[in-house]
């Protein structure tokens, strides 16, 4: 009888990815010669910038290819508190943890800062690894809906009514993944004052707060200098510069609650690759303007998938105000059928789209909004036209 290899009580607590389901199917159609067009991946489509490849490049000529500091080289966290002063925080490189992409980072900070039992306010649509994060760290996460009526955001007030005796955190996602939600300047203020006047944390997820399109009015938690010592920024370069298999991302934060985050990756991982973080260095290092093309083509496909959207019949869909998700309410369509397949809910959905139009998009079940999906405009302009034709075409043989 083998006692030692079964999946432990913690393995068990935590999902696998609800999105595997389609992922595999892609595979497999994609193996029978179909042609999907993937508007599920949560990656820019566009090339890492030349700076940041020539830096790899060299570091690996200089034989820059040893273990570094457990935190990450001092100069890119140097660079780092540079980007995050141009929010308005000071930060030390004492204060910054580099780690193998932002999801370590959120990791490393659920790990450093909650006790068994804590609770975890998570917004709702959330990102799916927020919850099995949580409760990997021992914590419990109470949900906070933040409806497609809200514009996919909670209030101040809706936060200072869930903050009970138990609340460590709340983990704060402006842009938003799977929404692309965004928080206004006043919004935020609101929200500030109230983790003042609790005294709680906060992870904010900072990821996509590169992009964001057609406004000035949003801000970083480092905006918010007096509440430094309740906030832990997380960032990276992933998807600011298309870096995604680099796997470089950073905490920033007080600096007894970095250390405590830093013993955690000590022990997992170490410090992150030597010639990833040079190239993270090189693209930090990026002038605005130059990031500016990419940024555009963002917004110019947001738009025409917005419009598309929004000109097929029962779908009701929000402008997005960043990140390169779109995230329509398409529940209209439960209950239909073209004959032979019924759609009782949004993973039928997706099946039916990609099967019918070969277009793969995520079930909002996997973000905790079961309404709705997420559609993925990091795309040529040429495909998200297809796709978006394509669903069109599927959705009007239901009935
Ligand atoms: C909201 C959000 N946070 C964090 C991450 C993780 O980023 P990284 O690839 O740097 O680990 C993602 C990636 O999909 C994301 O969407």
């Amino acid at each position: 009888m083998n006692k030692g290899l079964v999946p432990s009580l913690f393995s068990q607590k935590i999902e696998g990815s609800k999105t595997l389901a389609v992922t595999a199917r892609v595979a497999e159609l994609r193996q029978q010669g179909r042609d999907i067009i993937d508007l599920g991946a949560g990656e820019p489509d566009f090339n890492t910038p030349e700076p940041a490849c020539a830096a790899a490049k060299a570091a690996i000529d200089a034989g820059f290819t040893k273990y570094t500091p457990n935190p990450g080289i001092l100069e890119l966290r140097e660079e780092i508190a540079n980007y995050l002063a141009g929010y308005g925080a000071e930060y030390s490189p004492r204060e910054i943890l580099v780690s193998n992409g932002a999801k370590q980072s959120i990791y490393n900070a659920l790990l450093a800062v909650c006790n068994p039992g804590d609770e975890v306010l998570l917004p709702t649509p959330y990102w799916t690894s927020y919850p099995q994060q949580i409760a990997m760290a021992g914590a419990q996460t109470v949900y906070m809906p933040a409806t497609q009526e809200m514009g996919f955001k909670i209030t101040a007030r809706q936060l200072a009514e869930a903050i009970t005796e138990k609340t460590r955190l709340i983990i704060f996602n402006s842009p938003s993944n799977p929404t692309g939600a965004v928080y206004s300047r006043a919004e935020m203020d609101a929200i500030a004052e109230v983790i003042r006047d609790s005294g709680i944390g906060v992870i904010s997820d900072e990821i996509y707060l590169e992009l964001i399109y057609g406004t000035d009015d949003y801000a970083s938690f480092c905006a918010y200098p007096d509440l430094k010592d309740q906030v832990l920024i997380v960032n990276g370069v992933s998807k600011s510069h298309a870096m995604t298999g680099w796997r470089i991302g950073y905490l920033a934060g007080p600096e007894n609650v970095i250390k405590a985050a830093a013993k955690v990756q000590s022990h997992s991982t170490s410090g992150a690759a030597s010639i990833s973080q040079k190239a993270a260095l090189a693209a930090l290092r990026i002038p605005a303007e130059d990031m500016q093309e990419q940024k555009d083509e963002f917004s110019r496909r947001r738009e025409t998938v917005f419009s598309l959207l929004s000109s097929i019949p029962s779908v009701d869909v929000s402008m997005p105000g960043g990140a390169f998700y779109i995230f329509p309410d398409i529940s209209a369509y439960f209950g239909r059928s073209d004959g032979s397949f019924t759609i009782a809910n949004s993973v039928d959905f997706a099946t039916y789209i990609l099967e019918k139009a070969g277009v793969a998009i995520v079930p909002g079940e996997a973000f905790g909004a079961p309404d709705n999906i997420r559609i993925s405009y990091a795309n040529s302009m040429e495909n998200l036209e297809k796709a978006m034709a394509g669903m069109k075409a599927a959705l009007s043989e239901l009935r």
